[in-house]
């Protein structure tokens, strides 16, 4: 299968913003916008975006993932970045909309229809960076998809780097492309100088999240992870490992932690990273200047099986979903 987003349906669900008003929903072509040159989104990155995903069932049914969870916070990006706002009723009724004309493209589990929603600042004004953009277009971009890591479910390699900043203590929580682009030069780097798939931000010490995804670490019963304090991205995988942690009888601690602590615990921990697009990918080794610690065995530890296992059962549609998370087209 193509790398992870490089593989796009036929069709994509738009509407733009203008004069104070949205445009009925316009099912078209997946193709290129036209955009002037002093486009606000190019100069000043008025941009959010949302990841999640539609699934087919052994039986043939489609259902979405969290869409509600998925279209609140991205009203809380665009308020936040002063975007004009969709309802909640046109971003749910543009996701059924992008999945329905996809309906015959959805890979088998566990590959998945991956919707991408965007939403960005079209206002034609270079002067517009003390003024919000006042009209927008938005979007949603299926893209069949399998694994995010290339090579499929193994451990990975994370470098913890307690210098670089993913982003700010308030501006975490926006989903936003900046703050993706703050993370690519360290995980590039990280990527080639230590052979590492990942970055794990811990600036000052405080254990974050990484580039890609939320940071879980498991140990001794407690699952420990840093709280929703506006630095990092509030993940609704994160959620839903959480909420079956807890119904498996893990005591979930959400506090602040450091990387002295996070050392001291990788030895007999599991730790993971939990996103749509990673859902629960183990960490196997941790890389901190420049000395590489296992954590745990190395290997995808019980309780990182389980909680992967349940999550992708109620995702495939093999297991009830007692949480009401799938959302039949
Ligand atoms: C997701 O997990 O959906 C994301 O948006 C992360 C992205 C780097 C693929």
């Amino acid at each position: 299968m193509a790398a992870f987003g490089t593989n796009f349906t036929s069709q994509m669900v738009t509407s733009s913003y203008s004069a104070g008003q949205w445009s009925s929903l316009k099912l078209e072509p997946v193709q290129p916008f036209a955009l002037h040159p002093a486009t606000h989104v190019l100069h000043y990155a008025s941009e959010c975006f949302e990841g999640l995903k539609a699934y087919r069932t052994a039986a043939g049914d489609i259902h979405l993932f969290r869409p509600d969870r998925h279209v609140a916070r991205m009203q809380r990006s665009a308020e936040r970045l002063l975007l004009p706002i969709p309802s909640e009723e046109e971003l749910l009724r543009a996701l059924h909309m992008a999945v329905a004309a996809a309906s015959g493209e959805i890979p088998a589990y566990p590959g998945a229809l991956y919707l991408r929603p965007t939403l960005f600042g079209t206002s034609a004004d270079i002067g517009a960076a003390a003024r919000p953009a006042d009209s927008a277009v938005f979007y949603v971009l299926p893209s069949p998809v399998g694994d995010y890591f290339a090579g499929g479910l193994k451990p990975l390699r994370v470098k913890v780097d307690d210098k670089a900043q993913r982003s700010t203590p308030s501006f975490g929580e926006v989903k936003t492309g900046g703050n993706y682009a703050a993370a690519l030069r360290e995980v590039v780097r990280a990527k080639e100088e230590l052979g590492a798939d990942q970055v794990l931000f811990a600036p000052g010490g405080d254990v974050q999240e990484t580039g890609a995804a939320n940071f879980v670490v498991i140990e001794d019963s407690h699952l420990l992870t840093k709280p929703l304090d506006g630095s990092i991205l509030p993940g609704v995988t994160r959620d839903c490992i959480l909420t079956l942690a807890r119904d498996a009888g893990l005591t979930v601690v959400e506090r602040n932690f450091t990387v002295a602590e996070l050392l001291e615990l990788a030895p007999r921990a599991e730790a993971a990273l939990t996103g749509t697009a990673a859902v629960l990918t183990p960490v196997g080794e941790l890389v901190y200047n420049g000395e590489t610690v296992r954590v745990g065995t190395g290997e995808m530890g019980p309780w990182s099986t389980r909680l992967r296992e349940q999550l992708c059962a109620i995702q495939s549609g093999t297991a009830d979903d007692p949480y009401g998370w799938r959302v039949p087209l």
